[in-house]
């Protein structure tokens, strides 16, 4: 397959365990889903069903008294999961980056989204061809 055909990201059987004492076990339980080139895909569910558990888990941000149990994510093909501090600082500078919950302190007001979603596009080409030419 080619890699424009390949999936972006693969969410494989997700389970993060919450700490002793929560009212549950997991904040997350054998979750799943794929996201392809070119697609956008949304995560609907009640507050507190763990749609910020995953994203901080997919960037490598979840807090410590969090722990991902079983499964894979993989991005682009390399697990997540098993990827050093060092390597995910670098893949969130190249190839994921998230906007937190709250947009009026995430993003910019006085920035249109797009704007704000370019620019971090454009630091990173940037960056990718100094680096290419040094
Ligand atoms: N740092 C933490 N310590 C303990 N429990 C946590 C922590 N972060 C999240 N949780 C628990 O994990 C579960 C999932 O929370 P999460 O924040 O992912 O929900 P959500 O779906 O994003 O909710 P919302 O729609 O309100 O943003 C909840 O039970 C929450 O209390
Ligand atoms: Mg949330």
């Amino acid at each position: 397959m080619s890699d424009a055909k390949k999936p972006v990201l693969e969410v494989r059987n997700l389970s993060v365990t919450l700490p002793k004492g929560a009212d549950r076990e997991f904040a997350v339980d054998k979750v799943n889903f794929t996201v392809n080139p070119g697609e956008i895909v949304c995560l609907v569910g009640e507050s507190g069903s763990g749609k910020s558990v995953i994203a901080f888990t997919v960037m490598g941000l979840l807090a410590k008294a969090l722990k991902p149990s079983s499964g894979e994510i993989l991005l682009q093909g390399e697990n997540i999961l098993a990827a050093s501090e060092d390597r995910l600082r670098e893949l969130r500078c190249t190839r994921m980056s998230m906007i937190f919950q709250e947009p009026m302190t995430a993003l910019n007001p006085v920035m249109t989204c797009g704007d704000q979603i370019d620019e971090v596009l454009r630091s990173t080409s940037s960056r990718a061809a100094s680096a290419s030419a040094s």
